[in-house]
């Protein structure tokens, strides 16, 4: 039997369930991107504000590329589905109710989603739709006009397929009509979400007609957001959990994360918000020091363990934290590397990354260093080479720095240390395909991966230090390992 208004009374007394009246919600926000995290996330604190607040803030869940089994599932049983916190062996379980509606445009169709999109009462569209969702190019944080999907939304303007162009559409119907506009609010991990959103899509709206670029950079808003959660794509296991925490009721739309979340949010709305400052969410005037402190601490030393601890086995990063080789070296990462580039004051940052490890060490989790080793050439500018940066300018060393890039460029040329294949995921993967064919395994490949302008952009692989580096580390990785590697560099500091 699977999760709904009915089984509700099925389910065993500890699990939360929404003990406020659904019929008072309002579809106020328009989410893009029913995804893991959202549902883990945004959701959560949306639904403890009805719960515990009488909030009337409600979603229509969007999907408009992948996902059309969850928005199915969504529909199927009453918009309910379910989070589960796993901290180690001892878990707990919500059933959030905030979700009014749901739609997939390959499914219902972009014009229902537009309608619902150019309703008065939407006052928010939000994101999570991964890094290559905005189709922007990382180095420069421009939309990306040789995207195929961009290309139709430029020809095909009514009939959208990104989320820029969906963005762009439903706020120039807004304007026909002489509506509101809404709040746009990227919670995706990109440096500044909100202006990365803000120029894709008005690059976007320009194309289309420069009057309403203008009423948009009049009348829209993009508030930057911090996100905070560790929530690992549903396995089979999980799944199995999550029923078993449902006492056996199904829940196909269930998802699971760990206990800690965090949300800072810029606080600059057009059109109202929910009061998420009363269940713990920071509404600030600027989110950028936390915004980089997350994306280079956390996410840095994300991404750092996933390439290093893929090439040397290790398929979880739970399972990294039990080398203390490699938990020395995310240490110093985190503290020397990257504490030291953060503009952010009043946060004990030693405290904060051994927060973060502590975090990392949760078994319960089961973080698959594939899944983060995902997307690198989204992911490498904002985690890795903006900090890189700031120790070139400043001459500072960044030998971990150096390690990480290198990793991913081993990761890339597509074996692991014991000799298997990898399968990499990448909306670059054919490129950079083609330059580990066209490249011998030496400083070669460094050199041809380097010539990735939109990743590190033309300053650094003209860098005669930062090449010299990265070629080391290579090198290092190639003839010892990662995880004798990773050893070496550890004991060294
Ligand atoms: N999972 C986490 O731990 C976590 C933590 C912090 C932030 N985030 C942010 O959330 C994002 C999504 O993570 P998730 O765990 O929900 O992933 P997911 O794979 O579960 O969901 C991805 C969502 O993005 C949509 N999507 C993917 N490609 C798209 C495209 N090209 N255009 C439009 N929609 C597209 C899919 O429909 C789906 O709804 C991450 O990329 C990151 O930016 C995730």
């Amino acid at each position: 039997m699977k999760l709904s208004i009915k089984t509700l009374p099925q389910l065993p007394k500890e699990v939360v369930v929404p003990n406020y009246d659904r019929n008072k919600l309002k579809t106020k926000i328009v989410h893009l991107g029913f995804g893991a995290f959202h549902r883990a996330h945004q959701a959560v604190f949306t639904d403890i504000l009805a719960a515990e607040h009488n909030s009337d803030w409600g979603y229509c869940e969007v999907n408009l590329i992948g996902g059309e089994k969850q928005i199915e599932d969504l529909k199927q049983q009453d918009y309910l589905f379910s989070i589960c916190e796993m901290a180690y062996d001892n878990w707990s379980t919500r059933v959030v109710g905030v979700a009014k509606e749901a739609l997939h445009a390959d499914i219902d169709g972009i014009a229902k989603i537009l309608e619902v999109i150019t309703r008065p009462e939407i006052a928010i569209v939000s994101i999570t739709v991964t890094e290559k969702g905005y189709c922007y190019l990382p180095a420069t944080a421009s939309i990306d006009t040789n995207n195929t999907l961009i290309k139709h939304d430029i020809e095909n303007p009514t009939k959208p397929k990104t989320v820029p162009g969906v963005i762009v559409e439903a706020l120039y119907l807004r304007k026909e009509k002489g509506l509101k506009p809404f709040t746009v609010m990227s919670c995706d991990n990109m440096p500044e979400n909100g202006h990365v959103t803000r120029n894709v899509v008005l690059a976007l709206a320009k194309l289309r007609d420069p009057n309403l670029a203008n009423w948009i950079e009049q009348n829209v808003t993009f508030p930057s957001t911090m996100v905070d959660r560790i929530v690992p794509a549903v396995t089979p296991e999980t799944m199995e959990k999550i029923q078993k925490q449902l006492g056996g009721i199904e829940d196909p739309a269930g998802v699971a994360g760990e206990p800690f979340k965090q949300w800072v949010i810029e606080d600059n709305f057009v059109n109202g918000r929910p009061d998420w400052q009363k269940v713990g969410v920071e509404l600030v005037n600027d989110v950028l020091p936390y915004e980089e402190m997350k994306l280079r601490m956390l996410n840095g030393s994300h991404s750092f363990l996933a390439y290093l601890g893929y090439l040397a086995g290790y398929l979880y990063i739970d399972e990294c934290m039990q080398d203390p080789f490699y938990v020395k070296a995310a240490r110093h990462l985190m503290i020397n590397e990257q504490a030291s580039t953060l503009r952010v004051k009043g946060v004990d940052l030693q405290a904060y990354a051994d927060s973060l490890l502590d975090r990392y060490r949760n078994t319960g989790l089961k973080h698959r260093t594939w899944q983060i080793a995902m997307d690198g050439t989204l992911k490498l500018p904002q985690r890795m080479l903006d900090s890189v940066r700031f120790h070139l300018a400043n001459n500072t060393p960044f030998d971990c720095l150096a390690l990480g890039i290198a990793a991913w460029m081993r990761y890339v040329s597509g074996t692991d240390d014991a000799g298997k294949a990898i399968e990499i995921s990448d909306p670059m993967v054919d490129k950079l395909k083609e330059l580990v064919a066209n490249s011998q395994d030496n400083q070669e490949r460094v050199k041809s991966l380097l010539l990735l302008s939109h990743v590190f952009g033309d300053d650094l692989p003209n860098n005669q230090y930062f090449v010299e580096q990265v070629t080391k580390a290579y090198l290092s990785l190639r003839d010892i390992g990662a995880k004798q590697s990773v050893e070496q560099l550890a004991e060294s500091f």
